[in-house]
């Protein structure tokens, strides 16, 4: 088991303050991997990611569109494999120019593709209520890099400044 930590949110904006703060102080080369049911913060999380990262257009998730690029200070690849039947079809994504190059990439649904996530990505689980229109979520943020540690300091600082 990887070293894991919870944030606690309980509304859009803060998700996306979460994902701001990590797109301030992930290294380059890394690679985050995003879950949770349809609906949970994925797309939100990357949107404040990418504007941590200085980039000025907002991510999306088109229906059809594997992956998209956004420039920054670092560039951004942002993954939705959602649609993918299996691990054997990403593979032809040529997704290794991305994992392994200089920018920053982001997986939504990356438990359809973990066998080919790099052993040092960041997994990011959200968790939410069943009850519809609910805005609680629960961040689960899991990996082994020693700035993940900075980030949850920034991260619960911030969090707990947003509340007051
Ligand atoms: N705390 C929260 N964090 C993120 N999104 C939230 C939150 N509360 C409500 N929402 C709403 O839930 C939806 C999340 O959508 P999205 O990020 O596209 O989900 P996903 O990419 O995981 O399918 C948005 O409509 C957003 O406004
Ligand atoms: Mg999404």
């Amino acid at each position: 088991m990887e070293p894991s930590f919870l944030l606690e949110v309980s509304s859009p904006e803060q998700t996306m303050l979460c994902g701001e703060i990590m797109g301030k102080l992930i290294p380059r080369s890394s690679v985050v991997g995003l879950t949770g049911d349809l609906g949970a913060g994925k797309t939100v999380f990357t949107k404040g990611l990418a504007r941590g990262l200085g980039i000025d257009q907002e991510p999306n998730s088109p229906t059809f569109v594997i992956m998209s690029c956004y420039e920054g200070s670092v560039p951004l690849s942002h993954f939705d494999v959602y649609r993918l039947s299996s691990g054997a079809e990403f593979e032809d994504t040529g997704y290794e120019e991305f994992f392994y190059g200089d920018g920053i990439s982001v997986v939504e649904w990356a438990d359809k593709i973990r066998d080919v996530l790099p052993p040092n990505a960041v997994i990011i689980d959200i968790q939410f209520p069943s009850d519809v229109g609910a805005e609680s979520r629960t961040i689960k943020v899991e990996g082994k890099e020693k700035w993940l540690l900075s980030f949850r300091n920034t991260a619960e600082q911030a969090l707990l400044a947003s509340r007051r």
